[in-house]
């Protein structure tokens, strides 16, 4: 079976965009495929934190992986940091890994913009290393993820040919291994809509956790009143109708693009539907169709997180089934790169 690999930051709280670009899609997906999907603690400790809430996050993020559906039947839920081998394998990537990729990356150069270089530490700028690590290490097939991740997923594609050519083939071989390729190149798996979610405050720039306001995001467990609160307050516009793709009106665009895959339904039958609705009718039938959707996923999550028992469990055996998987291809990396084993 081909796999697929994912996974989000325990970092502030899970929103539309995190559930609409990536998590949603995880769920279509573990039915047919091997997957694993983890909580990124290590991608999380390379902007300043707060360190109760980084263990809190992380189970927080686990609890809501499982209410939004996620079966631990299917698919391996762990803990990035509970399985040694993405350090490890980090750094013999790194060894291999152009400075200057590094130095192109768009999310690093925002993130560096905005923390300002006393808060940048090295990690922020490896971080895409870590990342390959986090997929290479499973022989990924696909990664679902959002559109901002694209060019990590670039990198990390590029990465692993540059590995693979290296130190993989014939080379591999003369030192003992099977031969062929160190790792299997993945590809990213980005939905057509949904894969960037725009903020309620400012339909030119992404939903995100950072973001100063609250306002601009709804997040997963957000109650009912403030779902309806925030949609009632949202950015919109004084054109008449309501219409899609038109990049004068990018507000109308995402609220449209959200009710459509939150309904399940096609553009052309949002189209039709809201073609003639004022902001006032179609707020108010947007925040319900918010609410529906997010309500049952709250009451899973109340029901996990009132028994930590149950989801230590599932960490920790996700974290043992994904252990043997990296094992494996970080021992073979070693070897391939000329390392003693004992
Ligand atoms: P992060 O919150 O950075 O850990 O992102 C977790 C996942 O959510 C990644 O797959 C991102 O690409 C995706 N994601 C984050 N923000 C958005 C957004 N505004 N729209 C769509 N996907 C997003
Ligand atoms: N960098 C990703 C983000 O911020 C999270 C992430 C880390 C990830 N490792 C991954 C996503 C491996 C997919 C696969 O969204």
């Amino acid at each position: 079976r081909k796999r697929v690999v994912s996974g989000v930051q325990p970092t502030g709280s899970v929103h539309l965009g995190n559930y609409l670009g990536a998590i949603k899609n995880w769920i279509l997906l573990q039915d047919t495929y091997d997957t694993l999907f983890f909580i990124v603690d290590l991608h999380a400790i390379t902007l300043p934190y707060d360190t109760p809430e980084l263990w809190k996050a992380t189970r927080s993020t686990a609890a809501i992986y499982l209410a939004c559906g996620v079966d631990p039947l299917k698919a391996s839920i762990f803990v990035q940091s509970h399985v040694r081998a993405h350090v490890e394998l980090m750094w013999l990537l790194s060894s291999a890994t152009p400075l200057g990729w590094l130095n192109r990356m768009i999310q690093f150069k925002e993130k560096s913009r905005k923390a300002g270089d006393e808060n940048v530490g090295v990690a922020l700028l490896t971080y895409p290393v870590l990342m390959a690590s986090d997929i290479l290490l499973y022989q990924t097939d696909l990664v679902p993820v959002g559109e901002d991740q694209k060019q990590h997923l670039e990198l990390t594609r590029e990465l692993a040919e540059r590995i693979n050519y290296l130190y993989g083939g014939r080379k591999w071989k003369k030192l003992g291994g099977r031969g062929g390729s160190l790792f299997k190149v993945p590809e990213a798996l980005i939905p057509p809509t949904g894969a960037r979610v725009m903020s309620l405050t400012d339909g030119l720039s992404k939903m995100s956790k950072s973001a100063p306001s609250d306002q601009s995001r709804i997040n997963l467990l957000d109650t009912k009143d403030v779902i309806a609160n925030k949609i009632k307050r949202c950015k919109t516009d004084s054109y008449p109708g309501l219409e899609f793709d038109n990049p004068e009106r990018p507000e109308c665009n995402n609220l449209l693009s959200i009710y459509q895959i939150i309904t399940g339904k096609t553009k052309e039958e949002v189209e039709h539907e809201c073609r003639d609705m004022n902001w006032g009718t179609f707020k108010a039938t947007l925040a319900d169709t918010l609410i529906d959707h997010l309500l049952p996923i709250q009451a899973r999550y109340s029901e996990i997180t009132s028994d930590p028992a149950y989801l230590d469990q599932i960490l920790s055996e996700g974290a043992r089934k994904a252990a043997d998987i990296a094992e494996t291809t970080l021992n073979n990396v070693y070897q391939a790169m000329g390392f003693l084993r004992r």
